[in-house]
């Protein structure tokens, strides 16, 4: 089912009375990231999906976005579809969006689950090197961007066996207006810092990394999962940054591991197939 609420195209699958999941998907594409894990997880789980504002077929208005109004959209969906207790899945940009929801509102959420991504905000060679795309996009617009970041978000291997599947991301991401992809990237820059907020979470936390992912690499991911109390890491084989996607299938099994690890009343079946807001605070 489709929903447009506040411009944002919100999709679920599954019953509503069972335990949601809710994905969010990385920059700069779209909520068919999640495709994969949705089709298999729908008939035990409630999954929703929804495109980041600017992205997909969600409103871009004037592109001017951050990250706060990325995770008041994403806690604002929560409230909107009344969601118990709901497990967040982001990857990358989405998982920024996902800690940052956490921070503000920790009480709403009953788990967390990050793919590639990291809690630390842009350092100052990061602001310039968004700047620089923002100029770059505006000059060039967005197609001769994504040839350039292609090689940073899949590994070698995918480019090599899999170009369908980097042809079909293509595909989606060139639907995207402009404005959205350079919007996405001032959200990204006007991000806060969650890495204090790490030892706070108290929710059971997966965190997985794509074994050849190099810009959110797995040192960087296992010491961000140390941090968290209760947290569990797992190195995704045969992916880059996109491991949702590069090894959807790796991926899932780890998830709906975790799913059934936190449903404390049943066990996993075999498949058929096969705190408070400290930075509003300090103000
Ligand atoms: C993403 O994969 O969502 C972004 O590339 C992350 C980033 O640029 O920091």
């Amino acid at each position: 089912m489709k929903l447009k609420k506040d411009g944002l195209a919100i999709y679920t699958k599954g019953e509503k009375k069972n335990q949601a999941i809710v994905f969010v998907h990385g920059f700069p594409f779209d909520h068919t990231m999640w495709d994969f894990q949705v089709n298999h997880l729908k008939e035990e789980f409630y999954c929703v999906s929804y495109d980041i504002r600017g992205f997909g077929k969600s409103k871009v208005g004037d592109g001017q976005f951050t990250m706060e109004m990325f995770a008041n959209d994403l806690i604002n969906i929560v409230e909107e579809l009344n969601l118990e207790n709901p497990i967040l899945c982001g990857l990358s940009m989405g998982g920024y969006i996902s800690l940052r929801a956490i921070e503000l509102v920790p009480a709403r959420f009953g788990g967390l689950i990050l793919l590639d991504t990291k809690a630390q905000s842009d350092d100052d060679f990061n602001k310039i090197r968004r700047s620089n795309i923002i100029n770059f996009i505006d000059q060039n617009g967005h197609k001769p961007f994504i040839k350039d970041f292609i090689s940073t978000l899949f590994c070698k291997q995918t480019i090599l066996e899999k170009p369908k599947m980097v042809d079909d991301f293509i595909d989606k991401y060139l639907k995207n207006d402009k404005k959205g992809v350079k919007g996405g990237q001032l959200a990204m820059i006007s991000r806060t810092d969650t890495t204090e907020f790490l030892s706070d979470i108290e929710l059971p936390v997966l965190v997985l990394c794509g074994e050849e992912d190099h810009m959110t690499t797995p040192e960087m991911m296992r010491e961000m999962s140390d941090k968290i109390i209760h947290s569990n890491f797992v190195v995704v084989p045969e992916s880059g940054h996109l491991s949702a996607i590069e090894n959807a299938e790796f991926v899932t099994n780890e998830i709906r591991k975790y799913l059934y690890s936190i449903k404390s009343d049943e066990t996993i079946p075999e498949k058929k197939e096969k705190k408070k807001d400290k930075k509003s605070k300090k103000k």
